[in-house]
């Protein structure tokens, strides 16, 4: 038997905009935006519009998720949902009830919520007048908005997260076109990915003035892998090394120590991209560190020196650093295209322990994405085997991570119910429960009933 410490968290995670549906918004974000100019540009054209119904089935699907053992639940509050008017961070009074119902039914439940404020969501009125995070105002209206949250929901929630894996929002909005606003451009994903920082440590601000020490928590979700060079050559080496603070430390460092790693401040300022900061934002950073650390992980990250030459620094990209590498005989998912290598979540609990004051921290995601998931259905059950074998073997080496002292807390899945992913719709399923999406009916798969044995019993047979 695997045992994991008792009170450990077992959990599920999903997003707003991943299940919630457009119904009664106000305001759309730039998800909601692009899919209305250009749903083309999604999975089968479906769009984040009515996604896994959550706004009108939040009753049932709670119900349904303690059902299949989620006793924990991470989802995030819709800026542009909850606020009316965005500089004076007004709210709509049928979002202030849609989550306060949302919350209350959890704890009847017995589901702990674990709230956070962006999930790629960014309100498209701010990009377009902005352009989000490209300006510093927007950190201190989305600092507004988190206080907001704070006032409104502080009495019964108190896991709070900030962001959900900033690196993303950069890649994919402003390196690699894969989110709007689409762009390409390296010096300015610098300056966002600090803004995104200088805007979670705003928000951690204003949490501290409101709350006193220890009540409730805040932190961050970052996606974090370390990065394994593809070989022991000197040029591998130090492709990893750099991505190494590209992709996880030009974040964990700020939120955890408060501070950016001087190496790579060096880098990019000899490269002539360094973020704009004041030393009054510096101290806010510095002030306002993280008390709790989400970490999601799906597959590592492993480099090779460029293999053409680097771009002329005009066109900056950190990808005159480093270049991917697939590894020969990996393990993979075909559906998602994702290595599967467990171990990783071994190496991060030691790099917690070792490198960041050992933090508490949690899996606040972790998945096996799976296409037509229908071809695994028998007597109406979806018999995902494969699915509780990858959860098992990312557990084991958290295990023996947690059995080493790293101080985790907890284990969310990616996800409850199956939702609407960003660029693949509905293709890859990930969920402990079924969505049928054409009758909405949904069902707990063999994953969901094993993941409540797991929870009951706070551990599994191996
Ligand atoms: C995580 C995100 O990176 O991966 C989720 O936080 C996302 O929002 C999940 O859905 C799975 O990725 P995808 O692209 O298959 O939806």
């Amino acid at each position: 038997m695997i045992e994991f410490p008792n009170n450990f968290a077992w959990g599920a995670a999903t997003s707003g905009p991943q299940s919630e549906g457009g119904f009664k918004k106000k305001h759309q974000n730039n998800f909601d935006y692009w899919y209305s100019i250009d749903p083309n540009a999604f999975y089968k054209g479906v769009g984040p519009d009515t996604a896994s119904n959550f706004y009108n089935d939040y009753k049932d699907d709670l119900k349904l998720m303690r059902e299949a053992g989620i006793k924990n639940l991470r989802t995030s509050i819709q800026w542009s949902r909850l606020i009316d008017d965005f500089e004076e961070a007004t709210v709509n009074q049928d979002a202030v009830d849609f989550y306060n119902n949302v919350i209350d039914e959890m704890i009847k439940y017995g589901i702990t919520p674990y709230i956070n404020l962006h999930h790629f969501d960014m309100p498209i009125e701010l990009q377009k007048k902005y352009g989000g995070f490209e300006s510093k105002h927007v950190t201190d209206l989305f600092a507004k908005f988190a206080d907001k949250c704070f006032e409104l929901f502080g009495d019964r929630v108190h896991h709070w997260f900030t962001f959900n894996e900033p690196k993303v929002i950069i890649d994919g909005g402003y390196l690699y076109k894969f989110h709007y606003p689409l762009k390409v451009d390296g010096p300015l994903s610098v300056q966002v990915a600090y803004n995104i920082n200088l805007a979670s440590a705003k928000a951690i601000q204003k949490f501290h003035e409101r709350f006193s020490e220890g009540e409730n928590k805040i932190g961050i979700i970052l996606n974090l892998t370390p990065v394994y060079p593809a070989s022991g050559a000197e040029g591998d080496e130090a492709a990893a090394w750099f991505a190494n603070l590209w992709d996880n430390n030009m974040f964990l460092d700020p939120a955890i120590l408060g501070h950016y790693p001087k190496e790579l401040v060096k880098i990019l300022q000899d490269d002539g991209v360094l973020w704009d900061s004041t030393d009054e934002e510096l101290e806010i950073i510095k002030n306002n560190t993280i008390d709790e650390l989400g970490v999601n992980y799906y597959h590592p990250e492993r480099v090779q020196a460029p293999q053409i030459s680097p771009k002329s620094l005009q066109d900056w990209m950190p990808d005159i650093y480093f270049d991917n590498y697939e590894m020969p005989n990996r393990v993979m998912n075909v559906d998602k295209g994702w290595e599967i290598y467990p171990k990783t979540l071994y190496d991060i609990a030691i790099n917690i322990r070792d490198n960041y004051g050992n933090i508490d921290w949690f899996v606040s995601e972790n998945g096996m994405g799976v296409s037509r998931e229908n071809r695994f259905i028998k007597d109406g059950i979806v018999q995902d085997d494969y699915r509780i074998k990858f959860i098992k073997d990312h557990l084991k080496e958290l295990h023996k991570g947690i059995e080493e002292g790293s101080n985790c807390h907890g284990y969310f899945v990616w996800t409850g119910i199956d939702c609407w992913s960003w660029l693949n719709a509905y293709r890859n399923r990930y969920g402990l429960i079924r969505d049928d999406i054409h009758t909405q009916i949904k069902t707990i798969k063999k994953s969901g009933y094993w993941f409540r044995q797991l929870s009951d019993n706070n551990g599994f047979e191996e």
